[in-house]
């Protein structure tokens, strides 16, 4: 009789409208505690994306002014004012590495009627949009001279250029595109001290001395090879610069 009455009463307790009751109320406090925590969560990880997506775009404006910086202006009118008188009329240069491409730009305002060809290459598909902007005024016939190409200039062919120009080696993963450069093509090639990985700078190979940079790439006879000191009231770096045939 007992055992009867127990069986009945567990019986009647699932499959009861009470018990259901509490099943489902249980169930949908467990789901509104779930979509709440999504939602808190989705919050505080849309917040974070934000700032992140900020700070990177406040990083990638940096970087694009970046390139008309003082330093870096600076230094490349040193490499103009360098290399010029060594390039052939109707030059063919190649600039791995060339990022905005301001080189370019610069080359062809100080000297129109110099140069057949300038290719910029840069493994960095997000540049080339404001590199075609610098350098619009050589891009459409009849003074379509430059091409900036995205490349890893490590796989890129170097036949038939009369002058390859490199300003960002310490960036590169390897030093595969100057062994590629054919023997006889005048090189250019600037580094500098800084030893910055961060985001701003990026430098995965940097050139800690003049030393260790020139020892990196061996040319056959020099031009030129120095260091111009970049000063600033808050510090400063060193770049260094070679000019030769390899
Ligand atoms: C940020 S710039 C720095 C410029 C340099 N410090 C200067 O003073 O001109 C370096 C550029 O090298 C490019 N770069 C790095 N490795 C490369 C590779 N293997 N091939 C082509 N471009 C590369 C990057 O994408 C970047 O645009």
């Amino acid at each position: 009789m007992f055992r009867h009455v127990t069986s009945k009463v567990i019986h009647s307790n699932i499959f009861s409208p009470g018990f259901k009751y509490l099943f489902f109320k249980s169930y949908f406090y467990a789901f509104s505690q779930f979509i709440a925590e999504v939602y808190t969560r989705s919050y505080y990880s849309s917040s974070l994306l934000k700032i992140l997506f900020t700070q990177k775009r406040k990083i990638n404006n940096y970087m694009e002014l970046e390139s008309f910086s003082h330093g870096q202006i600076q230094s490349k009118q040193w490499l103009c004012e360098q290399l010029e008188p060594y390039l052939p009329n109707a030059a063919t240069i190649c600039v791995p590495g060339s990022w905005h491409n301001v080189l370019a730009f610069m080359l062809l305002t100080r000297n129109p009627n110099k140069y057949r060809s300038i290719v910029g290459i840069d493994v960095d598909p997000s540049v080339k949009t404001l590199a075609d902007n610098i350098c619009q005024a050589w891009m459409i016939s009849p003074t379509a001279i430059v091409n900036n190409v995205t490349q890893n200039a490590n796989s890129f062919n170097y036949d038939g250029y009369n002058a390859v120009i490199n300003c960002s080696v310490e960036h590169f993963e390897s030093d595969e595109w100057f062994r590629k450069i054919n023997p006889g093509t005048i090189v250019c090639i600037q580094s500098s001290n800084v030893d910055d990985s961060g985001d701003i700078w990026k430098i995965s190979r940097p050139n800690k001395t003049y030393g260790e940079f020139v020892e990196k790439y061996p040319l056959t006879s020099y031009y030129f090879s120095g260091t111009k000191e970049i000063t600033y009231d808050t510090g400063g770096y060193s770049r260094f610069m070679i000019i030769g045939i390899k």
